[in-house]
């Protein structure tokens, strides 16, 4: 498994995560994206000198996302690969490629506070 920088070519699977049902539900903002926002996001993003936005991919078949703001973590994986350790296993690969970093997780997100803790980085709750 291995984190690799988010090209503009993964704006359709981005876009698909981000839209997807529990992962919305998850998110601060609960609303679905909207596709042009979406691009102008990415492309705003991927202009940085530090874009921060990881692909993880198993075999070569992304499963899932991470996103770095400062001490920030984000993440999600694939509906397809949920529930098999992927999170856990993909924040450790994360810690130990960018350092501790904060998640911040609402209350109802089991999976997610504990895929954090175990992979050893700080859950704030929201
Ligand atoms: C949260 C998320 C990343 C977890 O991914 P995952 O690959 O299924 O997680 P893991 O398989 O590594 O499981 C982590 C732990 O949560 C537990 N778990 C998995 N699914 C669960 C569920 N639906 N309810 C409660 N616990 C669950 C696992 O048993 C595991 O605990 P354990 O180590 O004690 O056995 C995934 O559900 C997801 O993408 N959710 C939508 C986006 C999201 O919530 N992102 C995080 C925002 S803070």
């Amino acid at each position: 498994m291995k984190l690799r920088p988010a090209s503009i070519d993964d704006a359709q699977l981005l876009f698909d995560w981000r839209n997807e049902p529990l992962t919305r539900a998850m998110s601060v903002n609960t609303e679905p994206v909207a596709w042009d926002d979406h691009v102008k996001w990415l492309s705003t993003r991927l202009a940085r000198p530090e874009p921060g936005l990881y692909i993880c991919e198993d075999d070569g078949i992304p499963c899932g996302m991470v996103r770095i703001d400062n001490d920030e973590i984000s993440y999600t994986v694939d509906t397809g690969f949920r529930g098999k350790g992927l999170a856990t296993k993909m924040l450790i690969l994360a810690r130990h490629q960018f350092g501790s970093k904060r998640a911040k997780v609402k209350r109802s997100n089991e999976a997610s506070a504990k895929a954090a803790t175990k992979a050893g980085h700080t859950v704030e709750y929201i």
